[in-house]
């Protein structure tokens, strides 16, 4: 099972509808191991559909086409399957579970993922050295775990507690909604970070921004523009430096 991959993610010709709109149009993107795709484009274009239609978000409906992910059928598993093979989407808007605090939802989700890999639950005490690391590096205060999960968490706090799902569980693929905004200089500074240390070669990346600075921490392999539901240009990060100068509107 551990061949070498052609491509971690491959989606062909795929419409997408929410509530009987049809919202992505066709869409093909590509993604090889070990590769940093950015897409940007104006709101409301689809971007957070697609994020939403890979991890498997009930009410996206797959009209036709079709993902592969690390050469499976990906619209065929559920969310929970998706996330088990590797697929992780940080969202938007993360959610708050009130009543489940912050450390004991790490701990779960993280020893899912080792099951799934056949391997033993993580003690206690090497879960807290991993936990105070993590959490060290991207400036989260310890007392935050004892928290419910993002329950009145701030804005960037949230984007920050996703990154330290992201850096805990050892995805196969990241992808990241606008995961910058709302950060702070120093915040987007210390998640960019986190994030490169995860760039080994093999790891791929989807980054959703609107924000040239964050493409100058994360540099992009390549960049694509989205534009009523489908690709409608793809280049290097020069494309990024193009829109963030001239915009959406000049072509
Ligand atoms: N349940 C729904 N019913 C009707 N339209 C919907 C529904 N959900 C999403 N849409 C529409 O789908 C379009 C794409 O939304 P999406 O959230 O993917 O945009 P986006 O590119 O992520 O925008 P932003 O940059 O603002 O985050 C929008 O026009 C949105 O209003
Ligand atoms: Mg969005």
């Amino acid at each position: 099972m551990k061949e070498a991959l052609d491509n971690m993610l491959e989606i062909k010709n795929l419409d997408v509808s929410v509530e009987d709109k049809q919202i992505i149009k066709n869409l093909n993107l590509k993604i090889g191991p070990g590769e940093v795709h950015a897409i940007m484009g104006p709101n409301g274009s689809g971007k957070s559909t697609i994020a939403h239609t890979l991890a498997g978000k009930p009410n996206y409906l797959v009209e036709a086409g079709n993902v592969d992910f690390k050469n499976e059928d990906l619209i065929a598993k559920d969310p929970y399957e998706r996330s088990l093979l590797g697929l992780f989407l940080a969202f938007q808007y993360p959610i708050e579970l009130p009543g489940v605090t912050n450390a004991s939802y790490l701990k779960q989700i993280l020893n899912a993922h080792r099951k799934s890999r056949g391997e033993n639950p993580i003690d206690a005490g090497e879960f807290l050295k991993i936990l105070k690391e993590k959490s060290r590096n991207l400036n989260i205060p310890m007392e935050m775990h004892s928290r419910f999960v993002n329950a009145g968490f701030s804005g960037g706090e949230k984007k920050k507690n996703e990154v330290l799902q992201m850096d805990l569980l050892d995805p196969s693929l990241i992808i990241m909604d606008e995961t910058d905004s709302g950060l702070d200089v120093d915040a987007l500074k210390s998640t960019s970070e986190a994030v490169n240390k995860l760039r080994d070669g093999k790891r791929s990346f989807l980054i959703i921004t609107h924000y040239l600075r964050l493409l100058e921490y994360i540099e992009p392999d390549h960049v694509h523009v989205f534009g009523d539901g489908s690709i409608i240009e793809s280049g290097d990060k020069s494309l990024a430096s193009r829109i963030d100068n001239e915009g959406y509107e000049v072509k």
